[in-house]
């Protein structure tokens, strides 16, 4: 990505995993007719409280420097990106701040004001998308090591025909279903995968999930806004150094990861 910066204040030992991809060979909406550019949108207005006191999740440091600078560095070092749109923390000293730290990075990066849930954030992020972005990857702030290649994997799955990707891994606990402190059901594992970002999806696709959306009843991800549609949700394998930190453990266990990267 070139370098450009705007802001906007108005109103985030692992291989590929062996988990199958199940990108579809046909179309469903393809942005492969009409290649425009790719957007990501980049919700970081969190408070990030399971990590415990200090400032925004997305500001937290890892290795000396904020989560979220970590996750935007990959974001524009992919070559296929070309618009990363974070929202911050909607308060004057988030803000500030996210604007300060992307100034600092290259590509065409962009700020807006987060909202109250995650899903109300990248909803303002998407209003604020430049017109000729028709692919638009969603990806968390708190998941700072993603490898370039999910990215790749997830911008091409688009590309080639599927209206919603999600990078997934296999779960390796055995799941089961509670009810208070008894168990009721064991779920079958092999039908389940941990599902991660970024999540990628044709732009019409992503602006009718949230258009139809109930404000008051989030969802935890933006392909389940797609699922609500009746839209078919396509898989590419995810990475483990994708995880989400959320925890004190989890960074404990970023910083390794990133010193074995160093
Ligand atoms: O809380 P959770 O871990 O699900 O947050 C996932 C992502 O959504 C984080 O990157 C967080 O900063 C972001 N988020 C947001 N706006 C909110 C709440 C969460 O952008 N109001």
């Amino acid at each position: 990505m070139s370098r450009a910066v705007s802001m906007s204040t108005d109103p985030a030992e692992a291989g590929p995993d062996p988990a199958p991809s199940a990108v579809p060979s046909a179309a469903v909406t393809t942005a492969a007719e009409a290649p425009g550019r790719v957007a990501v949108i980049v919700p970081a207005a969190g408070k990030g409280e399971r990590l415990g006191p200090g400032a925004p999740k997305a500001l937290r440091e890892l290795g000396g420097l904020p989560l979220l600078v970590h996750a935007v560095r990959t974001l524009v070092a992919a070559r296929s990106v070309d618009v990363v749109v974070v929202a911050a923390p909607p308060n004057p000293q988030g803000l500030a701040e996210v604007q300060r730290l992307l100034a600092d990075l290259p590509g065409d990066t962009r700020v807006v004001a987060g909202g109250r849930t995650r899903q109300e954030s990248v909803a303002l992020a998407l209003a604020a998308l430049p017109a000729d972005c028709d692919v638009v990857l969603v990806h968390d702030a708190a998941r700072a090591l993603t490898p370039v290649d999910v990215v790749e994997a997830v911008v091409a799955a688009v590309r080639a025909g599927a209206g919603a990707v999600i990078p997934v891994l296999p779960v390796a606990d055995t799941i089961k279903a509670v009810d208070g402190d008894q168990v009721s059901a064991t779920v079958d594992r092999s039908t389940l995968r941990a599902v991660q970002t970024p999540q990628g999806f044709t732009r019409d696709i992503l602006a009718k999930a949230h258009a139809a959306s109930n404000p008051s009843l989030p969802a935890t991800d933006d392909a389940g806004l797609v699922e609500a549609l009746g839209l078919p949700v396509h898989t590419v394998p995810g990475h483990a150094e994708a995880f989400k930190i959320t925890t004190p453990f989890d960074l404990v266990l970023a910083e390794a990861v990133l010193r074995r990267r160093r």
